[in-house]
């Protein structure tokens, strides 16, 4: 995957445009600048998701004037790397170090887990914008933590559904083995076999390695109906591509969420094609509001959006209800997150509002690979709610 251009003057001059058009009606006067800690991985398998995930949260800054809720923004930056075990030392840098008011962030699992542990000691407000980790709106929960994304477990069981209803009986599960491969399995599993199928194998290397072959080999021997994957970013281009050069596409059908074909179907080109996946947006869905959210991110970054920009678009339209209803003022904590909580997210993906535990209540749209987009072919799980378990607020 080729890394994405940034191109901030464009979003800047947006930005500027769009002061004018407001006016300077300015309801946080004399508050200083928030200060927002992106905490996003800039290198790695993850990188373009990342970047993706900024662009998107800019995107919406700069249409709402350079502000959230009146207030101007400042944004503090950490490459974390994807790596789980500097997660801790990575986000303590925004929380301590530049004394962040709200951290966006992350996109792996792993290091959302660590992050929600650290702004559950230290209170600050945190919106997730891809990290899926089921147990973040789960037993981790709390009411300053927010998710604009997904559960793991959401897409996966959408999939289990869809795999089930087209008459699979026996499947192989293959993935990354860290939190989402397992819980987006673990909801693949549960939707699967309550509808009569069976996962017969669980396949796992770990993350974020590439060597599928082994793997390969063995679905081969085994010959199940169809294969569950998840893979992302750099690891799910090899993924589809070595799927495909070992000749198991047309014998094997493959399936996945849908971060399997989102924002690589550049680098997979013809190996992805007719590939089904579930997932919490589509291209080409044909609203008037996703249509002006693409146009306006093609115009900005001179690229296409995927789901992670969708992802970072909402966490800024999230963080920016919160602001509006306290007019900027953080002070008002009890009132900000009240309002998250209550706010129905005109996103480009569908409006959506949140569950008790601050996850996505949202369609997850079946898709399939059509040259080079993700086409919704239809609804998968109407307003899937993740359960919550475990989750007291
Ligand atoms: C995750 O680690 O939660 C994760 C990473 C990349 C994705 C989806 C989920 O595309």
């Amino acid at each position: 995957m080729t890394p994405a251009p940034i191109q901030w003057p464009a979003v800047k001059a947006l930005a500027a445009a769009a002061a004018l058009l407001c006016g300077a009606a300015a309801p946080a006067q004399g508050l200083p600048p928030l200060k927002v800690g992106l905490m996003l991985p800039a290198t790695g398998t993850y990188a373009a998701l990342g970047t993706a995930i900024e662009n998107g949260f800019r995107l919406h800054v700069a249409e709402q004037g350079g502000k959230l809720g009146g207030r101007e923004i400042t944004f503090f930056k950490v490459d974390d790397e994807s790596d789980p075990a500097k997660a801790t030392d990575n986000v303590n840098k925004l929380i301590k170090r530049d004394g962040v008011d709200v951290v966006v962030g992350s996109v792996h699992s792993g290091v959302a887990l660590a992050m929600a542990r650290a702004v559950k000691a230290s209170r600050t407000l945190l919106i997730v914008p891809n990290a899926g980790a089921d147990a973040v709106t789960g037993p981790m929960c709390a009411p300053n933590i927010f998710r604009s994304s997904f559960s793991n477990w959401q897409p996966g069981y959408a999939m289990g559904q869809v795999m089930a209803a087209k008459g699979h009986k026996k499947a192989i599960a293959i993935t990354w083995k860290y939190a989402a491969g397992e819980e987006m399995v673990r909801g693949f599993r549960e939707a699967f076999e309550k509808a009569g199928g069976q996962v017969v194998k669980e396949l796992t290397l770990p993350f974020p390695n590439v060597e599928f072959q082994a793997l390969l080999t063995e679905i081969a021997a085994a010959r199940p109906d169809a294969v569950f994957s998840f893979f992302a970013g750099g690891g799910a281009v090899k993924f589809v591509k070595d799927y495909a050069a070992a000749g198991l596409k047309k014998g094997i059908p493959l399936y996945g969420t849908g971060f399997l074909t989102d924002g690589t179907l550049e680098a997979q080109g013809a190996d992805a094609e007719g590939v089904l996946t579930t997932l919490h947006y589509a291209d080409a869905l044909d609203t008037p509001r996703d249509q002006a959210f693409r146009l306006a991110y093609a115009k900005a970054y001179k690229l296409q959006p995927d789901v992670y920009a969708v992802q970072g678009y909402d966490a800024a339209q999230m963080l920016g209800a919160g602001l509006a209803a306290v007019k900027g003022d953080l002070n008002h904590r009890d009132d900000l997150i009240k309002a998250i909580e209550s706010a129905r997210i005109d996103s480009p993906r569908g409006a959506f509002t949140l569950s008790a535990s601050h996850n996505p209540v949202q369609d997850i749209y079946l898709r399939q690979v059509v040259g080079r987009e993700n086409k919704a072919v239809g609804v998968a799980s109407k307003a899937l709610a993740d359960p919550g378990r475990g989750c007291r607020m």
